[in-house]
């Protein structure tokens, strides 16, 4: 008897709870997109994870390493710095596991994340969203040293954020392709790229590890430009080959290219690193281009970005992200 065929390796899998089922994101290639027939360009669909976004497997590694070095036991406040994504994986994780959460956050966010926060539990601080990120950094910063009680896991200096990669999403591709031409992310803690580079280069050192960074000024929802001040601790510079700017207006663009041309519903810093993808793509004559789509795009229905004109989108506002 012929067995069926499995198109879906192992389907997805079979978890004991939602914490479990993380990870394990589809790979797809973009045919519309590649710009010559022996580069194929693939998508690694982080949106696909339990809350929507790549944050998953990044709260997931932190919660659990500080449980496996004793440093959290349930009950204890966990504090974090978040743009969004990050406060929503860990207020589902922190929800599951019995940690009551305080997400610090910038005020101009779009009202999905606050309410998706909520519905998980968290409790939520704002910072001053004309400084960004950066901004609730300083003032968690300030709230964790000002009160003990709080386990801060931060993102931004725990090694625990890019070995979520590393022992995560790089083991997923390389399960998948013999051979990675190129490798392109956003820059945002940097976790990402950093865990991605270490396991992909010590596949193959020739992988070149491109970072999808905004142009200084410009906010694109979850990505910082190195220049603007704060190179977070766990970033290596040196293993990054390139860094590409991209604009607000291009990110958008881009946004709704890849819901256009290859039916793919995502946020807008995966549209910002689509562009940068396809322009390495067009500068390789053969070989494999992966990028990350970083989380979907129903946090995003709120800022127009998939229904206004361009023209009527306020690109150089900080607050329209
Ligand atoms: C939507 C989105 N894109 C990209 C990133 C960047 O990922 P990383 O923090 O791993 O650099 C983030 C991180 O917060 C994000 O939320």
């Amino acid at each position: 008897m012929i067995e069926p065929r499995l198109d879906n390796r192992p389907c997805g899998g079979k978890y004991g709870d939602i914490v479990q089922a993380i990870g394990h994101t589809p790979l797809v290639e973009l045919k519309r997109l590649s710009p010559k027939p022996g580069v194929r360009i693939y998508a690694k669909l982080e949106s696909y994870n339990p809350t929507g976004s790549v944050k998953d497997r990044v709260a997931r590694s932190m919660i659990e390493d500080a449980e496996a070095q004793g440093a959290i036991s349930p009950g204890q406040t966990i504090l974090e710095p978040t743009s969004g994504n990050t406060g929503i994986s860990l207020a589902m994780i922190c929800s599951r596991k019995g940690y009551p959460l305080k997400v610090v956050m910038p005020d101009n966010v779009t009202q999905e994340r606050t309410q998706l926060l909520h519905m998980y539990g968290a409790e939520i601080v704002y910072s001053p969203g004309a400084q960004g990120s950066n901004g609730a950094v300083a003032m968690a910063l300030e709230m964790a040293e000002a009160d003990s009680s709080y386990y801060m896991p931060y993102q931004y200096g725990n090694e625990a954020n890019p070995l979520a990669h590393y022992n995560g999403t790089a083991l997923e591709i390389l399960e998948e392709l013999d051979e990675v031409a190129a490798f392109v992310g956003g820059l945002g803690t940097g976790g990402t790229l950093m865990g991605n580079a270490r396991r992909l280069k010590e596949e193959d050192p020739d992988t070149k590890i491109v970072a999808a960074e905004p142009l200084q000024g410009e906010l694109v929802q979850g990505l910082r430009s190195l220049d603007d001040g704060y190179i977070p601790p766990i970033i290596d510079l040196s293993l990054l080959d390139r860094k590409i700017f991209v604009s607000n207006a291009d990110a958008v663009v881009w946004t709704r290219r890849l819901l256009e041309e290859e039916g793919l519903f995502t946020g807008v810093s995966a549209g910002a690193i689509a562009s940068i993808a396809v322009r390495v793509a067009s500068e390789l004559d053969e070989g494999n281009v992966v990028f990350i789509v970083p989380d979907d795009g129903w946090k995003y229905l709120s800022s127009g970005v998939y229904t206004k004109p361009l023209d009527e989108l306020d690109l150089d506002s900080a607050s329209f992200w």
